[in-house]
Order: C-alpha cells, then structure tokens, then sequence
C-alpha cells in the first residue's frame, strides 16, 4: 500500500487529500498539521473549511484510508509520498519585505522531514513558491539526509475556492515538474500514477521542475490580469456611459479572448493572486528585470485602486461624509461559497468607510464575528503566518461596527448598503422591504454587479453598480480625490 503524507490541513492540503483518498482507496493518506485545534476540527463534524461538497468526501474516507493527525513525524517517516502544502506567506519584514515569499514554514517542514525519514521519499512541492525553491529544498535534504534519497517534485495546486472539489475531481490539468534524470523520471511517473486514477493521461502534463514552478505563477498573474484589465474598463465604462457587462459579454465572444473571468468587481481578494504576483515581481527585480516587474505590479496597483475608488464613490455620493452614517455591509468572504476572508476586497472596503467614520452593520452568512475582528485589527500580510495568528485586541472605544444575524438586520436604518460579496441570497433579498427600513435617501452600492439596477430604482434607491452608467444623482456628485 503507498502512503502519502500531506504537512500543511489547510484549504489545500484538506481538500486535495480528501479527493486523493477518495479516488485512491489503495493509498493510504494521512494529513498532518502543527495546528492541534485545525486537525481536531478535521476530525470532527465541524470541518475548519467551508467547501461545498467537502463534507461528503471527508465523511466517505475518513477513518479509511484518510487520516488527520498531529503526529507529525510519525506519519512523515513512514510516507513514501510526502506533500508540502504550507503557507507560504509574503515577509513581512527584513529584505524583500512586503513582496518576497517567507519560505520559513516550509524550510522547517523540509529539516524536520529530512531529520525523521529512514527510507527513501518522494517530496511533493503543493504549496505555490519561488521558482528554484526546489534547488534549496533539495539542497536542505541532500545535507542532512544520511545516505536517504530525495525526490523533489512540483506539483503546484490550481483549485479555486468555492469549486475546490470539482476542480480537484475534474481538473483542467495536473502538472508534475521533476528532475530531468532516471531518479527524477520515477518519481513524476509514481505521483502520476496516483493522480491517473481519475484524471485522464492527456490532461496529466509534465515539466521540468522550474517550469512547473513558475507555471503556477504565471497562471494566478494571467487571470489576476485579466480581472484588474476588466476593472480598468469598469472605471471608462463609468466615465463614458459605457456597460462594463456589455463590454465583457462582446470581447468574451472573441474565442481568443474567451466569456470566463471578466466580471468586473470590487476587487479582486483571496489568498494567492496579490500574493503570488508581489512574489513573481520580487523575483523579477531579483533577476533585473524592472520592467517586467513593473508590469506586473501594476496588476496590484490597479486592484488597490478598484477598491478606493468603490469607498470614494459611497462617500462623495453621500454628501461627501459617512461620518456617524450606518452604512450595511453584505458580504465579507472574497467570493462566494466560502468563509475565506484571506485578502478580502471587504477589509479593505471596510477600513476605508471606518476611516471615514462610518458605522457598518456587517453580514455574511458563513464569516463569523471573531474573524472580522481579526481582519479588521490584522496589519497587512499578518494573516499567513501561523505562528502570529493571535488575535490583536482591537484599540478600546467607540464599536463603530457590528455584525448581523442577517441582510435584513444589517440593513435596518441604514444609510447606504454596500454588496461585496456575490452570495446568491442577496440577488432574491426583498429590496422593497429593504427600502422602506431605510434611512432616506436610500443608496445601494454594488461592487459585484448581482442587483437589478433597474428595478432598483423603481423602488426608489439611488444605484451605483460597478462599471454601469451612472445614476443622474451620482453624477452630480464627482468622485473625491483620494
Ligand atoms: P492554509 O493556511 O490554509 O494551510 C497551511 C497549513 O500549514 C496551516 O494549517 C498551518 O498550520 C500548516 N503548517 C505551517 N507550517 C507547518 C509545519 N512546519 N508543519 C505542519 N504544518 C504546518 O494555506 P492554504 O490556503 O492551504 O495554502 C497552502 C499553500 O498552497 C500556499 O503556498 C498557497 O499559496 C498554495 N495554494 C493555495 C490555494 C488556495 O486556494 N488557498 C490554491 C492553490 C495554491
Ligand atoms: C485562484 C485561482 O483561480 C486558482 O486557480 C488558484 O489555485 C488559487 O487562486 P481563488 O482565489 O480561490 O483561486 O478564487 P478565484 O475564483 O480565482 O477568485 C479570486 C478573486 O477574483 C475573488 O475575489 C473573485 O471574486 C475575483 N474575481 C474572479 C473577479 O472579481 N472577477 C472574476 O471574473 C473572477
């Protein structure tokens, strides 16, 4: 029986093992994680991710061939497969600080594997990292390996969140990068043969370790580019009269361009996209590359602007003051059908109204009060790095938010609500109803486009959708200057 390992239960290393040992049941899989209360939640029947279908999987393998466990050198040592699914977060501090990826979780995780193994091991690279991280990786094992062989493999994970296990059950592909001699051939063609239980042969690619690398971060830096080039448009849209859903349905037409991934939003959030480009930037400087870098920094720049330019729009549309306004906030995951809160276009929405002095009421079906507390006081970059995930006490004073129980609790007496997360609920919510609860005049910004304007405006709501032509009021009232 071949056993893997996975070190690292998050939203990869759960989801991916599940499927692994559901589709695989002559592989036994055990999960490992330094976190005792996320193993424990994996082993309950409140899994520490929301992921629709997860539950299914999880319940079908657990106690089978899928195992959550904190003994982690114990499984490690006797895994022929061990895959590295750690966080692999921006530095916060020191060279490269606000760009580089901290390879200290899985620098660890790499010395404490080449410390227990006594048998000869396949090392899987999940997480996404630095092109070349395999060279140290294999570097720290080699000289501490005492005579054990390692191989090293990329095998980068492109799931999406929310689609987590149909994407793994039918993936667009499976890359495998590996050394390109007789030791590096076996390896890829063992964790092939893992994955070709499901997934047809044609869609399993291999690649030179380097590629397969870089791949993964050229592949979350294409689709980020292809939401901030959409958001781009969203803002002429607004200036010209132009409908951005318009634009995106003709260009989408064009079998070059292709209809998936151009809704424009708030902004673009999530663990990986900003993440994972500040990384592709830093090694392009790091090679002299400035205007590459350059070029994809401004993938970030015009997301961070996306997202200042949706609170300017709610404060210059609102006299050019929220100060003391309660203001509903709908949605605070970074997309729908997930409790993920990584890098939310919400935190950023959010502190900029507070900045303000709003007053927000706050809801989101599957985000829990504790959590946006964290994000809330959490500096930038803080929320990767396991060992700091203490929550700060947020400043004693005035509560200037709150969370509700749900649209309609969050939205009685408002000034203005803000949709910033596309959950189908809000598109059924009663807006009559939501109308005459209101403060008047009654506004509704729309930063992921799931309302009828229209409609809206019959009620009576003054209507800001992204990238839509402009409600007559809003054009009265120009956007402030950040
Ligand atoms: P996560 O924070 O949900 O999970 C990582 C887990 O690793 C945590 O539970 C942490 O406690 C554990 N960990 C850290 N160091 C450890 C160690 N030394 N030993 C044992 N456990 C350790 O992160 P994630 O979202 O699962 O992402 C993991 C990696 O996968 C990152 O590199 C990320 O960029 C990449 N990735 C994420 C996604 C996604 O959608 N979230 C998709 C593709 C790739
Ligand atoms: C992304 C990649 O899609 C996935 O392949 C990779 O493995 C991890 O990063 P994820 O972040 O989970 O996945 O979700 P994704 O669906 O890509 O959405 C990312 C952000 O972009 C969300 O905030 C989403 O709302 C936003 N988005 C997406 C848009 O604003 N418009 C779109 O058209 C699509």
């Amino acid at each position: 029986m071949v056993k893997i390992c996975c070190i690292g239960a998050g939203y990869v290393g759960g989801p991916t093992m599940a499927v692994i040992a559901l589709k695989c049941p002559s592989v036994e899989v055990a999960v490992v994680d330094i976190s005792e209360a996320r193993i424990k939640a994996w082993n309950s029947d409140q899994l520490p991710i929301y992921e629709p279908g997860l539950e299914e999987v999880v319940k079908q393998c657990r106690g089978k061939n899928l195992f959550f466990s904190s003994s982690v050198e114990k499984h490690v040592s006797e895994a022929d497969i061990i895959f590295v699914s750690v966080n692999t977060p921006t530095k916060t501090r020191g060279l490269g600080a606000g760009k580089a990826a901290d390879l200290t979780y899985w620098e660890s995780a790499a010395r404490m594997i080449a410390d227990v193994s006594k048998s000869d091991k396949i090392v899987v690279e999940k997480s996404t990292v630095p092109v070349k991280t395999a060279e140290a990786i294999e570097k720290i094992l080699t000289h501490n390996s005492k005579g054990i062989s390692f191989q090293i493999l990329s095998n980068p994970e492109f799931l999406a969140e929310g689609t987590a296990i149909q994407d793994l059950l039918s993936p667009d592909r499976v890359l495998i990068g590996g050394r390109e001699t007789p030791g590096g051939s076996k390896a890829i063609k063992a964790l092939k043969d893992v994955y070709a239980q499901w997934v047809p042969e044609d869609r399993i690619i291999t690649a030179n370790l380097w590629s397969a690398e870089l791949s993964k971060l050229a592949a979350n830096a294409f689709l980020a580019q292809r939401i901030s080039s959409v958001n781009a448009m969203s803002a002429l849209c607004e200036a010209t009269g132009a409908d951005v859903s318009q634009v995106s349905h003709a260009i989408g037409k064009d079998t070059r361009i292709g209809p998936k991934f151009l809704n424009s939003s708030v902004g673009f959030g999530g663990s990986c996209f900003q993440k994972d480009i500040l990384n592709l930037v830093y090694i392009c400087e790091c090679n002299g590359l400035i205007e590459v870098a350059n070029y994809w920094k401004q993938v970030v720049k015009v997301n961070d602007y996306q997202k200042s330019r949706f609170v300017n729009r709610v404060v210059s549309s609102m006299f050019n003051t929220v100060s003391g306004k309660k203001i509903a906030i709908l949605g605070f995951a970074f997309k729908k059908d997930t409790g993920d809160t990584r890098e939310t276009p919400a935190i950023d929405v959010c502190k900029g109204l507070l900045g303000d002095k709003a007053k927000l009421s706050i809801y989101d079906p599957q985000v829990t009060k504790d959590q946006i507390e964290r994000d809330l006081s959490m500096s930038k970059f803080e929320w990767d790095h396991p060992v700091q995930l203490q929550p700060t006490v947020p400043a004693a004073g005035e509560q200037i938010w709150d969370v509700s129980a749900d649209a309609y609790e969050a939205v009685k007496d408002a000034h203005g609500l803000c949709i910033l997360t596309e959950w189908d609920e809000f598109r059924k919510l009663d807006y009559q109803k939501i109308f005459n609860s209101m403060q008047k005049p009654a506004f509704v910004f729309d930063g992921r486009n799931v309302v009828d304007a229209a409609k809206l405006r019959e009620i009576g709501f003054i209507v800001y959708a992204i990238g839509k032509p402009l409600d007559p009021w809003l054009k009265d009232m120009p956007a402030v200057v950040a």
